[in-house]
């Protein structure tokens, strides 16, 4: 197993802001707000440290936010606003409503892997969205990268040279393939090169393999399909990793000193699927719950066999997948529980299913679900003044001169009776609750990565199982 680990000091400075309490009798969360907090991390909890039980035969990566001090990213502004960033997510996902709506289908839990589920191909994630980063070293010698990672997407790519600015952004460090010796560009009749479909962007003038990747707000990369060695750990090197050697980057999400994007989707071009052979197509992580600290990816985290722990320290629910659609991973998405109590939700609120995804921020769900959140959560909130709409969220209040809050704990019930109880910074963005509604009954929920913060979030797409462990990181 790979792991990449994460380093505790940068958690300090924010857990000496905040503090948490779960009362797991009333199923109530007590948060103690930091005044002195930046909006950003206004309350938050503290987790228990990570003592992640691992066996052998992976490797693990250490997960920085992206805009974080931790972040191996050079320290700059945050770009872009959190309003922004939010009405990007809602773009995102409006684009996916669009793209599903010109087919027929429904995603239906019944059935694995001969789910009914229908997304759209050519859905791409939002970049602005992506806020994880890890970093690799690609090359001999090898160059380090930070690169994103995304598990809505498949084709890693990274910026390599020639890249003029524009069409390519500031960078860490571009990637020159010409310096390393174990390079190599895909010719057009190369296997890698044919199995790349919608990706697939011709052949240049030297006969070599170019690519394509769109996304969902209307970035894409261009450039040369080619292979080099990567580097994840001394001990950890995929020979041969297929990426994409970008050459221009066009769209709002890519203007930022991000190096490239690592796919961790279902698909054959994906980091996942590349190294099967390694790592047995497995893989978690843990999104940190404040820009601040850190969290982890690790490739070959299993759910049973492998010599570790299996499942028992994680909930689990069976994972969907669509043969048309391959990238996307689906879990089954049954109920809600506010305060301990389910709402009781009939099974067809979620017949469309359920997609996880790394990419999307806040978690969206049926309109008729998510009003039956939206009240539960008022009604255990009665103590507290309400608060205008902010941006995609219409369930606010209003903590002014407050220096403790208690919310109903929140909950979401997959199907299997898996219970995830969700953590203080998946229910509360600032302070709003953070979900959001779909514009209609028929779209997939997603569940967005606010949610699954704190989460040791397990796809062990061999298996089709999806495990949940809590306090992770
Ligand atoms: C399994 O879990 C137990 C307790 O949760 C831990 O002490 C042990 O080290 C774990 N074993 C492995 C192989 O991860
Ligand atoms: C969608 O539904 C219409 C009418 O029910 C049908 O004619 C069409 O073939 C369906 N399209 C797909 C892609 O299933
Ligand atoms: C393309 O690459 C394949 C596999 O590396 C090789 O077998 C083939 O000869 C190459 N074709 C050309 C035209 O270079
Ligand atoms: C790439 O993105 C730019 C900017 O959004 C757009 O103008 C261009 O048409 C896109 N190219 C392709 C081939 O999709």
């Amino acid at each position: 197993m790979f792991r990449w680990h994460y380093f505790s000091s940068c958690a300090v400075a924010i857990l000496s802001l905040l503090m948490q309490e779960m009362n797991r009798v009333t199923r109530f969360l007590t948060l103690i707000l930091g005044s002195s907090a930046p909006s950003e991390t206004r309350f938050s909890s503290v987790a228990g440290p990570s003592s992640s039980a691992s066996g052998g035969g992976g490797t693990t990566l250490t997960l920085n936010h992206r805009y974080g001090p931790c972040s191996p990213v050079p320290s700059e502004k945050r770009p872009i606003s959190d309003e922004e960033l939010l009405r990007r997510d809602q773009l995102r996902a409006e684009y996916i409503r669009r793209k599903l709506s010109r087919s027929n289908g429904t995603a239906g839990e019944d059935g694995g892997q001969q789910s009914k589920v229908t997304v759209p191909t050519t859905l791409g994630t939002s970049l602005d969205t992506l806020e994880y980063v890890i970093s690799v070293g690609l090359g001999s010698p090898a160059v380090k990268q930070m690169m994103c990672i995304d598990t809505g997407s498949d084709v890693s790519w990274v910026q390599c040279k020639p890249c003029p600015i524009p069409p390519c952004h500031a960078a860490g460090s571009l990637f020159d393939p010409a310096a390393s010796s174990t390079y190599a560009a895909f010719n057009c009749s190369a296997a890698a090169c044919k199995q790349l479909g919608k990706h697939a962007n011709g052949c240049d003038s030297k006969s070599q393999c170019q690519y394509i990747v769109r996304y969902g707000d209307d970035s894409n990369t261009t450039g040369t399909y080619g292979s080099d060695k990567l580097t994840l750990s001394a001990s950890d090197v995929v020979e041969g990793f297929q990426f994409g050697c970008s050459h221009a980057e066009l769209g709002t999400g890519m203007n930022d000193k991000i190096d490239g994007l690592m796919g961790l989707g279902g698909g054959a071009q994906s980091l996942v699927s590349q190294t099967a052979a390694n790592y047995g197509k497995s893989f978690s992580y843990c999104l940190p719950p404040t820009a601040a600290s850190s969290g982890f990816l690790t490739l070959g985290a299993r759910s049973s066999g492998g010599g570790g722990n299996g499942t028992s320290q994680f909930v689990t629910t069976p994972m969907l997948r669509v043969k048309e659609s391959p990238t996307f991973y689906f879990a089954a998405l049954k109920d809600i529980a506010v305060g301990g109590k389910k709402l009781g939700l009939p099974p067809s609120v979620f017949s469309a299913g359920s997609l996880m995804d790394s990419g999307t921020i806040i978690t969206r769900l049926p309109p008729t679900a998510y009003s039956a959140l939206s009240s539960a959560f008022q009604a255990g909130m009665k103590q507290y003044k309400k608060a205008q709409p902010s941006s995609i969220f219409d369930t606010c209040f209003d903590f002014t001169g407050l220096d403790k809050i208690t919310i109903p704990a929140v909950a979401l019930v997959f199907s299997g009776g898996a219970v995830v109880d969700l953590d203080a910074h998946g229910i509360l963005h600032r302070s709003c609750l953070a979900f959001a509604p779909n514009a209609d009954e028929k779209t997939f929920s997603t569940i967005g990565n606010v949610q699954q913060r704190t989460f040791e979030v397990l796809y062990d797409v061999g298996s089709s199982v999806f495990g949940f462990r809590a306090g992770a990181c």
